[in-house]
């Protein structure tokens, strides 16, 4: 199986940023990330150059399989390219990327790849409407490549070419040795440019096939972070697209984030502003209104996410409803055909099955059974300042509005609390429990006049 080399030893300047350019994120995963999960299904070993930030670099990419090269200096791309030589094999394809291009998508590799299996060397170009900056590629009447010429270093005819370098390209680790050898830093950067291995390799009669990618986005690559923005809604809306395609009903795809990923069952449809975080997954004709933010969560069948919710780390179980304006929380379950209404806050409970919290409540560290009834402003004491402590509350039991239940404590099965109660102790199965003053009138009171 064959090679990629990942450059990534740049500084990334115009990022004006303390983080390593590539350890910025696309989709909440680093455009270094994306390059290596671009590459991997194609290689069997990839070496990445690193320079800049090394350790934070190294630090926070998913680590097992990678060789990572350093290049001490940045003397140009070739330079960096001759760090990773020791690791290349001679009858191998090597692919070589830029940790700054994270768009790249796998189906373009192979096409670059199978490319040169065959003849040896393959250069991915893309037409671009204003190509300044880039590289151009030059081809002679017969359209064969020439060479590539730099934007600082292109005569007046040249730098009207629109189609250009976008750095990646496929070699076999011979033809790559034996031009890169060769390089000199002859440019007006005084850089080696692993460009210059082109019309090198030209000169030897070696015949450079090409793939000009469709897509001006699947290549770009970020320099400063309007591109970066521009990166993240071109992800946006591939992923948006892919998911439409397999039949997920986004309202508006310019309206939907999604950073991680999302699996799904038929007929769910996301109505606009939902932000999808982590892996998530939708049973079929789960509704989410607009404004929700949905994290590393679970949701059942039918189960219909009202507007304004978030939901982080819980698992919901199928004809739910939640929100508007819920907040459920991490290792938090709710059961199927359960109701977590407005202004409620959920954290790390279980809810069983067609139980309602409907108002203005807090329920944490809780554990409530099933046909559980929690009235509005019912608030679960878990926390003496220090400890946390778990209140539970058993099946069918009914808690008056406005109580508060003073954990450790449970609450027995079909139980009825008094509105306004504070709960201390354990109470009885089946029966009503009130801790309340009892009310008084006093007739002869009267209002006080203004002086
Ligand atoms: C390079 C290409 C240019 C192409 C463009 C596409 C060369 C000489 N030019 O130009 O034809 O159109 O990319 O974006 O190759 N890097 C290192 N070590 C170095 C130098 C660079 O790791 O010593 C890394 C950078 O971090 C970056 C990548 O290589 O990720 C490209 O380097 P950069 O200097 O940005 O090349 P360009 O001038 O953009
Ligand atoms: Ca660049």
């Amino acid at each position: 199986m064959n090679t990629a080399i990942i450059l990534a030893a740049g500084q990334g300047t115009r990022m004006n940023s303390q983080t390593a350019k590539v350890l910025h994120k696309v989709g909440n995963k680093s455009l270094l990330q994306h390059v290596i999960d671009a590459s991997r299904p194609l290689v069997n070993s990839i070496n990445v150059i690193i320079g800049h930030h090394s350790e934070s670099v190294k630090k926070t990419t998913s680590n097992d399989d990678i060789n990572w090269v350093n290049q001490k200096e940045q003397l140009g791309t070739g330079h960096a390219v001759k760090q990773a030589i020791p690791h290349i094999n001679d009858n191998l394809i090597c692919l070589i990327l830029y940790g700054d291009v994270p768009l790249i998508k796998t189906e373009t590799l192979q096409i670059l790849t199978d490319k040169a299996e065959s003849s040896g060397f393959s250069l991915l170009s893309v037409m671009m409407e204003n190509p300044f900056g880039y590289g151009r590629i030059i081809r002679d009447s017969n359209n064969s490549i020439l060479s590539i010429v730099e934007q600082k270093d292109a005569s007046k005819d040249e730098l009207q070419v629109r189609e250009i370098n976008t750095g990646i390209m496929a070699i076999r680790g011979s033809i790559l040795k034996k031009y890169l050898k060769e390089l000199e830093p002859n440019n007006s950067q005084g850089e080696l440019y692993l460009t210059d291995i082109v019309e090198k390799a030209v000169k030897d009669n070696v015949n450079i096939a090409s793939f000009i990618c469709e897509s001006v986005a699947e290549v770009m690559g970020i320099n400063d972070k309007n591109q970066l923005s521009q990166a993240e809604r071109a992800y946006q809306q591939n992923k948006a697209s892919d998911l439409m395609s397999k039949g997920l009903t986004i309202m508006d795809p310019k309206r939907f984030d999604c950073r991680g990923e999302l699996s799904f069952k038929d007929d769910c449809v996301i109505d606009v502003n939902v932000v999808f975080e982590g892996d998530n997954d939708l049973g079929k004709n789960v509704l989410i209104s607009p404004n929700c933010i949905i994290k590393a969560s679970k949701i059942g069948d039918n189960t219909h996410i009202l507007a304004n919710s978030i939901i982080e780390n819980a698992v919901i179980g199928s004809n739910a409803s939640i929100g508007p304006f819920a907040r459920i929380r991490p290792e938090t379950k709710i059961g199927n055909h359960s109701k977590i209404g407005n202004f409620v806050e959920v954290k790390k409970s279980s809810i069983e099955n067609n139980s309602k919290v409907s108002h203005l409540s807090y329920i944490g560290d809780s554990k409530i059974g099933n046909d559980v009834n929690v009235g509005a402003g019912v608030i679960t004491c878990n926390y003496d300042g220090i400890n946390k402590f778990q209140t539970e509350i058993k099946d069918g039991a009914f808690v008056g509005s406005n109580s508060q239940l003073v954990a450790p404590v449970t609450i027995g099965k079909n139980a009825t609390i008094g509105a306004g109660s504070t709960i201390t102790q354990n109470t009885p199965d089946g029966q009503l429990t009130l801790s309340r003053n009892k009310q008084s009138t006093i007739s002869k009171w009267k209002r006080p006049l203004k002086k």
